[in-house]
């Protein structure tokens, strides 16, 4: 178990101190992309600015951790969970139009910043377009919906949830129709309707999910604005090697979604008959937890904070909420990196193939065409 508060109430331990003692780790950060540790002297209890943060192409700074709000929309549970996220120090949101959350998410941080508990400079929030959204008119109707969800003039970070799309009319009320699926989509076209909202100042940053090499390349080539951060699945199982090395290549920032293996995704064994992988028992994974007196999930959070990469675990319960955060007390050795990045299973531990989304696998733009062959 985390130290209660920790990351929120370091006192006189200095986040200098954390940076000299997590040295390794962060060369690797660095490297990769900008980790600026904020070296504020008099760290409040209310700024948590000792949480390092990635630099993104197009401007501003991305918290390394996130609180992921996939599968949450009970008022009271995402009420409790946002307000320990924001107690622990958790400064970084990731939502979606589709998580159908966003009102609730704008209701505690309007909360929040009303009361002069925290300053909107200081908060990251990221919310994507959804999949029956993708026409470039859509693109600014579905962040004015999102931005008056979430009681913000801007987010920090828009990005297109998937590469494939369906109509419009195909979702209704939180479910997505069978043959929905609209071939006809332009990423270049979206993306210039998504420039358009970074110029606006609607929209800081931007950013695509479930985006592969191809349709990432494509938009870099004609981009004014290019992507500045993939957002994909990624944990010890899928530790996405090939294409974090094309984003570190080409300056586009990673976040891990399901960075715990997503283990509340039961549904999932369901529709794909494949049994959910429990990362979190990991023989190997609680041998190194118990050698740094942390957590499993805290060892996992820490491995891929540690290639530089951005986390953004769910979770509703407070103490989990706090745990998740606290890992930057620690640094995992060479020989714990290496036994750790040993257990990856490549595409075959892959979660996530997105076919419960209606007709995606027949659209022309989706990303894993070596699951199409199997
Ligand atoms: N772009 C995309 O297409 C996409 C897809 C999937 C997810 N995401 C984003 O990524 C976020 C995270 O992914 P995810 O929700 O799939 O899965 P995850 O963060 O890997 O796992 C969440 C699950 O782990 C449990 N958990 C959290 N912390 C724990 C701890 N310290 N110890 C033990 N169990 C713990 C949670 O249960 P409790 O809540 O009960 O603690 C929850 O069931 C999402 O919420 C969403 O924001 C994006
Ligand atoms: C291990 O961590 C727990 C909880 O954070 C703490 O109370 C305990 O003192 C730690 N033990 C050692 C040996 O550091
Ligand atoms: C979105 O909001 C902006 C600013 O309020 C407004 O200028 C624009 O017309 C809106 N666009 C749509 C499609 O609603
Ligand atoms: C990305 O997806 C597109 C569309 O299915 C496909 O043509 C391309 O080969 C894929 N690229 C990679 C690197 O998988």
């Amino acid at each position: 178990m985390g130290r209660p508060g920790r990351s929120c109430q370091r006192g006189p331990h200095s986040p200098t101190a954390s940076l000299q003692r997590t040295g390794p780790g962060l060369d690797t950060m660095s490297a990769f992309t900008h980790v600026s540790f904020v070296l504020a002297a008099a760290l409040a209890v209310a700024t948590c600015l000792d949480v390092p943060k990635v630099h993104l192409s197009s401007g501003g700074d991305m918290p390394i951790v996130g609180l992921g709000t996939w599968q949450v929309t009970n008022d009271q549970e995402l009420e409790t969970a946002l307000d320990a996220a924001l107690q622990s120090g958790y400064r970084h949101i990731d939502t979606a139009t589709i998580y159908r959350n966003e009102h609730l998410i704008g209701k505690v941080l309007s909360k929040w910043l009303k009361e002069g508990k925290v300053k909107r400079e200081d908060l990251f929030v990221t919310t994507k377009l959804p999949v029956y959204g993708m026409r470039p008119a859509d693109v600014p109707d579905f962040l004015n919906q999102s931005l008056a969800k979430l009681q913000l003039d801007y987010v920090d970070l828009y990005l297109i949830h998937m590469p494939f799309a369906v109509k419009r009319e195909a979702y209704d009320n939180g479910k997505i129709n069978e043959d929905g699926t609209d071939l006809s989509t332009d990423h270049l076209a979206i993306w210039k309707a998504m420039e358009a909202e970074h110029k606006a100042g609607r929209a800081k940053a931007l950013g695509v999910s479930n985006f592969n090499e191809t349709q990432i390349e494509r938009i870099m080539k004609q981009a004014a604005v290019p992507p500045a951060n993939l957002q994909i699945e990624l944990h010890l199982y899928h530790q996405q090697r090939p294409i974090v090395d094309f984003c570190k290549k080409n300056g586009v920032s990673v976040t891990a979604y399901s960075p715990l293996g997503s283990p509340g995704s039961k549904w999932l064994a369901l529709i794909t008959g494949k049994e959910l992988p429990d990362l979190l028992s990991l023989a190997d994974v609680n041998e190194i937890a118990t050698k740094h007196n942390k957590t499993s999930a805290q060892v996992l959070l820490r491995h891929t904070v540690q290639r530089g990469i951005i986390v953004i675990p769910k979770s509703s319960k407070p103490n989990r909420i706090q745990q998740n955060i606290d890992i930057f007390d620690f640094t995992l050795d060479d020989s714990d990196m290496a036994k750790l990045d040993a257990l990856d299973k490549g595409l075959d531990g892959k979660l996530f193939d997105m076919k419960h989304i209606g007709g995606s696998e027949k659209h022309p733009e989706y990303p894993w065409t070596a699951l199409l062959k199997k």
